[in-house]
């Protein structure tokens, strides 16, 4: 009884010493904190928190709002409330996390706010094309500014945090995950990586309208075997420096608070329990100050990765590699105290994680007030504004890529007398916000009929829709075919399904799926003109597409205001500028194919038998990396390079005239390649090392200025050591990664 009275009194001591730290430090100012300010609130709750309740804070578990794994775990409430998991994901909406809140700050001894989860990936309740599209902008600009939409519409409705951006460079469109990020140029994917973590941070993470970022699936997830999603990933040291880790360093550079676990592993070791990625390269190598948190249930897959023989070894495994906090699989929670009792792991490890993970809590504010964030004015106020959806449509507009414009069908006359809007995309809502689409309501994007009839009432427009997506329903392709008839020209809308591409979505072939085939072919037996539109989360083999269709527009998944976007391009209102952030490959047979691959001893030579060839396949790619046409054209100029020598403290500068040769007004994207040909190691034939984007009205012409040094010259030499090395320099500036004018310098 007595011990009961004095527990009870400690509990109420406790409790009011907590209340009175947490009350300390809510009451200081809302000022930026300073470092050891910060771990100082840090470690005085740290210092309070019993064995298990620092495990609870190293826990992650999914509500039962929204999917996006193998299970879901029911007990999640009793969780919250017995202290056992200080983080939810796919929880939100301002009343849902002010309960889950609630839950945890009124049922548990140290009343530590939850922190709130979800994948918003491009978009909350405005959808923003999907990632790959959106980086066929390369507007960095309007690529941040999607983000801040996104962080401030989930931030208002209760959401701290977001599991984006994805950063993972992939050279394998059968990886249905390359939907989801940047392409293939770790140098594009980089510079998109820090507009993505700005956007959704802001500039003061501590701000409700931000979210805390997250750099995944670190590492090298892209780059899984035969493109087959989870699968073993096998490269060296000097590909997965130079190719695949830029763009995760450059956003932890940037300041994302946090890093998620890829499923894969690298060279034998799964990423999750690998010591020399999470600790030896993010910590001590790249100075990761934020937490680390696994994907779905990594944890629990070390078993089937073979890597460990049951629970406390792969949570051994995964703690003492670095690993802060576990989602889904509830390893940590059910083997760390055991672990810590069997000294297998070291309490101080423990600490460190929770540290991890208490700073962005209080980094957001959280300590201060945990429901600062669940607010229901914000939520009514917040959520698709117009100048939301107009940020939407221009980005949207900026990513489409015009691929093929034969005799300049595009764009079309707004007194077109008929136009047939053919296909299983053309009045088509729900795949328009492709995957990751989080809150998205697809019943509120805007079709591309919908887009076309806005754009132009006065035209006749007939519809048909031709084919399912899959299938082998041919029953509807002569209704299609008969509606061509009757037009002046034909919009034909086809592609993937938005399950087609993302996790767990990966394809052996990339066509066109076959029913959609046939239709395509049916329409062009009419002889009418016709502009296809695709919608797509990779690139495809559409090589009968681009042999017999004179207009070709790469359109992806656009999000909400899709139909608008696409109409403003086809009728001229806004020009295409979308560059190609990804190779289209002629056939699944030739990838990996990209850009920048090496020289090898036997370059292709059509008239030599014994050179690097396929017998029955081009080496070229359908369409280049950075390939995007324009309804205008652009000639460039030749380079000139500020000096003929520099050394490796030095820059120079290399100019070029662009001219707008046509009648449009319109944006070029010019990028910047250089090429070492001759160094320690065999180098990429080229790499992108810049871009700018150019405004010209016809006949206007402007000189643009890239800076060339270090940074750009750099390299992982034969040694590994980064660094420059002397000789010649080819610099290259063009169009696309083929087209381009060049000249070379001396580096001494
Ligand atoms: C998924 C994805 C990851 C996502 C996580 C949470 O399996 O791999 O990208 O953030 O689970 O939904």
């Amino acid at each position: 009884m007595q011990s009961d009275k004095i527990n009870a009194m400690k509990n109420k001591l406790f409790l009011s010493l907590i209340g009175a730290s947490l009350l300390l430090s809510a009451c200081q100012p809302n000022k930026p904190q300073q470092k050891n300010d910060l771990e100082a609130r840090v470690d005085s709750v740290l210092n309070l928190m019993t064995l298990e309740e620092k495990v609870g804070q190293l826990t992650l578990f999914t509500s039962d709002m929204d999917q996006t794994g193998a299970f879901i775990r029911k007990e999640y409430e009793n969780d919250i409330k017995q202290a056992k998991v200080g983080a939810i994901f796919n929880a939100y909406g301002a009343d849902y996390t002010r309960y889950l809140q609630e839950m945890a700050i009124k049922n548990t001894r140290l009343r530590i706010p939850l922190i709130f989860g979800y994948d918003v990936v491009h978009g909350h309740r405005t959808i923003f094309p999907v990632p790959l599209g959106e980086a066929a902008s390369w507007d960095l600009e309007a690529i941040e500014k999607s983000a801040r939409i996104a962080a401030i519409e989930a931030s208002a409705e209760g959401l701290h945090w977001t599991f984006a951006p994805m950063c993972d460079v992939t050279r394998d469109p059968r990886w249905g995950r390359i939907v989801e990020g940047a392409g293939e140029d770790p140098f594009l994917a980089s510079k998109i990586a820090v507009a993505r973590v700005n956007g959704f941070q802001g500039d003061d993470v501590y701000q409700t309208n931000t979210l805390a970022a997250c750099v995944k699936h670190f590492a090298a997830y892209g780059a899984s075997q035969a493109g087959r999603d989870y699968h073993a990933v096998d490269m060296s040291e000097r590909m997965l420096r130079e190719t695949y880790m830029p763009p995760y360093k450059a956003a932890i550079d940037a300041g994302a608070l946090t890093v998620m676990t890829s499923f894969n592993d690298l060279n034998g070791i799964p990423v999750t329990a690998s010591r020399y990625l999470m600790t030896e390269i993010l910590r001590d190598e790249w100075g990761f100050s934020g937490f680390v948190v696994t994907d779905y249930t990594s944890i629990m897959e070390l078993l089937y990765h073979g890597v460990a023989g049951d629970t406390l070894e792969a949570a051994e495994k995964s703690i003492n590699a670095g690993v802060d906090m576990d989602m889904q699989s509830g390893f940590y929670q059910t083997a760390l105290v055991s672990l810590v009792e069997q000294k297998r792991v070291d309490v101080a490890v423990i600490d460190q994680a929770v540290r991890n993970i208490l700073k962005v809590k209080f980094q957001l504010g959280l300590f201060d007030d945990p429901f600062r964030y669940s607010s229901n004015e914000r939520e009514k106020q917040e959520i698709m504004k117009p100048e939301f959806l107009d940020a939407a449509r221009d980005v949207a507009r900026k990513s489409i890529v015009l691929l093929k414009n034969e005799n300049q069908l595009l764009p079309l006359d707004k007194n077109t007398k008929t136009i047939a809007v053919i296909g299983p995309f053309a009045d088509n809502q729900r795949e328009l916000i492709g995957s990751w689409s989080a809150a998205g309501d697809w019943s509120k994007s805007v079709s591309l009929l919908e887009g076309i009839r806005t754009k132009v009432p006065n035209v006749n427009i007939l519809h048909a829709m031709g084919s399912e997506i899959t299938g082998d329903e041919t029953s509807m392709i002569k209704e299609a075919v008969a509606t061509a008839r009757k037009a002046d020209v034909v919009i034909l809308a086809v592609g993937e399904a938005a399950w087609m591409s993302g996790e767990a979505a990966s394809r052996t072939k990339l066509d066109l799926p076959e029913i959609q085939q046939q239709l395509v072919e049916a329409i062009h037996e009419t002889g009418k003109p016709i502009v296809v539109v695709l919608m797509n989360g990779r690139p495809l083999t559409i090589n009968w597409i681009d042999e017999n269709i004179p207009s070709v527009l790469e359109t992806w998944f656009l999000g909400t205001t899709t139909g608008h976007a696409i109409a403003d391009v086809i009728f001229g209102d806004y020009n295409p500028s979308g560059k190609l952030p990804v190779t289209f490959p002629r056939s699944v047979g030739q990838i990996p194919i990209h850009y920048d691959m090496r020289n090898t001893g036997r370059p292709f030579n059509p008239d030599s038998k014994f050179t690097s060839k396929y017998l029955d396949e081009s080496n070229d790619p359908l369409y280049v990396f950075g390939h995007g046409l324009s309804y205008t054209t652009f000639s460039y100029g030749p380079v000139t390079l500020s000096n003929q020598s520099i050394n490796e403290n030095e820059t120079l500068e290399a100019s070029v005239t662009i001219t707008n040769t046509g009648n449009y007004a319109g944006t070029e994207i010019a990028q910047l390649y250089i090429h070492d040909p001759v160094a320690s190691v065999a180098r990429p034939v080229k790499e992108l090392k810049g871009f700018k984007k150019v405004e010209l009205m016809p006949n206007e012409s402007k000189t643009i200025a890239f800076t060339i040094g270090f940074d750009e010259l750099a390299f992982y030499r034969e040694n590994m050591s980064f660094g420059v090395e002397a000789g010649q320099i080819n610099v290259m500036i063009g169009t696309n990664s083929r087209d381009t004018q060049s000249a070379s310098f001396m580096l001494e």
